[in-house]
């Protein structure tokens, strides 16, 4: 299916950054401030994004930032499966061309294109590998974690956890990793 979601949004936000550290985020959708600016996480959310990357000593310009859509949805609703799907050849796309090390997923839907069925609640703050041998690290939403208190401590537990992670977790060699059409996603 032909994702909808560019009728009503006023331009596609890509993502942003650079493959250079190897660390990949992968939020849900943007909204209000990203449809204005065509950039990842510029509002609220990203803020509090800015705020844990710099508390682990990460420069955002050092990551590559993005969404399980590329799209703004109308009303800032939830993107639907067959959305997210859609939207599948830019994941791999972008997988593909900047191998990251780690892809941090930002929330359930992005932690659901490569454990379907998981709960965020049960898994988040530590690395998990995928059958592809793809590391993965889910944290919880930082839009969630606003207005959250105990969701806000987790989150910033989390970051901690994955600062020890970058910092002891062996880098994989090149050929160890696979290519980007083999990797399985999930709705
Ligand atoms: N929330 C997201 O998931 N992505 C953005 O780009 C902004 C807010």
């Amino acid at each position: 299916m032909a994702c909808p979601l560019h009728r009503s949004a006023r331009q596609a936000v890509p993502g942003e950054g650079s493959g250079e550290s190897g660390i990949f985020f992968l939020g849900e959708a943007p909204g209000y401030h990203e449809d204005v600016q065509g950039k990842p996480f510029v509002g609220a959310a990203g803020q509090f994004l800015d705020e844990l990357l710099a508390g682990i000593g990460l420069d955002r310009r050092k990551v590559f930032i993005t969404n399980v859509v590329r799209h703004r949805p109308p009303e800032n609703r939830d993107p639907l499966p067959d959305e997210i799907t859609a939207c599948d050849i830019w994941l791999r796309r972008h997988l593909e061309v900047l191998r990251p090390r780690v892809i941090v997923t930002l929330g359930r839907h992005a932690m659901g294109k490569f454990f379907v069925g998981e709960s965020i609640s049960r898994i988040h703050g530590k690395p998990r590998k995928t059958a592809d041998g793809l590391v993965i690290f889910p944290v919880f939403h930082p839009a969630a974690a606003l207005h959250q208190p105990a969701l806000r401590d987790a989150l910033v537990a989390d970051f901690a956890a994955l600062a020890l992670f970058l910092a002891t977790a062996p880098v994989p060699k090149e050929a160890e990793k696979k290519p980007a059409e083999q990797i399985t996603l999930f709705g």
